[in-house]
């Protein structure tokens, strides 16, 4: 008989509850607070079932302790993810308040923020149930909308990858396909258009269509998107994408974007180094939203600090990006050892 291996559970509390008024699965994970209360965002999304979510959940999770630890924020790493059935119809106002409910039942341990199918609004109706909300509105006295906060974070990052393989930080005549054209996506592409870029960009929702024409870029299919001959692909829009059957296909030279878990499995750092694609780490890149929430609500740091925070995302990414160019390794294994304790 064979003797199943145990997997040792990684984050210290994960709550899955179906909410009381929406009947919808909540899963908060916290993966870490080792640093302070576990902050992530709150995605809400469609998985084919709701065990999807909760694997999704534990992902995100682990990787947000990625990102508030390199970005050196008092704040360990946290998700809540809301898995809604396929064409499933739900009252928005019932499941937030679910969510808020879910996330006052943690008592401090996770604050929650924007992320995929959520922005500043829903923080402010989750806020009716608890105090541990990022990004409300301005008006309603949080730190607002963190997607462009989270794009100057991606340029930031985007220089330093250009310095590091092209020998040169001036994106202007550079060629970049953004893959995405969320909130993110779409702040993205007007700040590298305004930089004069050459774009090409693409999205599931053809209606973004015309906001990718206005700003002069070309327009194509994810999939095109994806394996665009390009400068940098973009990754601005869910994770995953870049697997062992992806890798191949791609005609890009490097890769950084704001999507989180980008990769499939650690490994896949090894397949994209392998065809000399140097690929930023997203737990460096993405960080931008945070760290503008962190700094203004939680640390009520001034404009002028939070403003260099978001440069230094470029500037820690180079230092990972010379120390693995050093030692012949991936930015990925690089991350990792900062993460086990390690300095730059
Ligand atoms: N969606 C953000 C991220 O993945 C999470 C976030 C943003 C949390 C802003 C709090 C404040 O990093």
């Amino acid at each position: 008989m064979q003797v199943a291996t145990f997997c040792r559970m990684d984050h210290e509390l994960v709550v899955t509850r179906r909410g009381s008024r929406s009947g919808l699965p909540i899963t908060v994970a916290v993966h870490s607070t080792a640093r302070g209360p576990a902050a992530g965002g709150c995605r809400i999304k469609q998985y084919p079932h709701w065990r999807d979510g909760v694997t999704d959940a534990l992902r995100l999770s682990a990787a947000m302790t990625g990102k508030t630890t390199i970005a050196g924020l008092p704040l360990g790493g946290g998700k809540t993810v809301v898995a809604v059935p396929p064409g499933h119809v739900f009252d928005r106002r019932d499941l937030l308040l679910d969510i808020g409910d879910t996330i006052a039942f943690l008592d401090g341990r996770y604050a929650t923020g924007p992320d995929v199918g959520t922005g500043p609004d829903d923080m402010a109706v989750i806020a009716e149930r608890t105090t541990h909300v990022f990004c409300r509105p301005q008006s309603a006295g949080g730190s607002g909308d963190s997607s462009l906060h989270t794009a100057i974070g991606v340029v930031a990052a985007l220089r330093a990858v250009c310095e590091q393989r092209f020998g040169t930080a001036d994106l202007s005549g550079r060629s970049f396909a953004i893959l995405g054209l969320g909130r993110v996506g779409a702040h993205v592409l007007r700040l590298l258009a305004t930089e004069k870029a050459h774009l090409v960009a693409a999205d599931v929702d053809d209606t973004r269509r015309d906001l990718a024409v206005r700003h002069g870029a070309a327009w194509t299919s994810p999939q095109d998107c994806l394996n665009a001959g390009v400068d940098v692909l973009v990754p601005a829009a869910l994770g995953g994408l870049l697997t062992a059957a992806t890798v191949p296909g791609l005609r890009c030279a490097a890769i950084a974007g704001p999507a989180n878990n980008q990769l499939d499995e650690p490994a896949t750092a090894r397949l994209l180094h392998e065809r000399g694609i140097l690929w930023a780490p997203d737990v460096v890149v993405s960080a931008g939203g945070l760290i503008h929430a962190t700094a203004v609500e939680l640390l009520h740091e001034t404009p002028e600090q939070v403003t260099a925070r978001l440069h230094d995302i470029g500037t820690t990414l180079t230092r990972i990006l010379q120390r693995a160019a050093a030692a012949a390794t991936t930015p990925a294994t690089v991350v990792d050892q900062l993460l086990a304790g390690d300095s730059i």
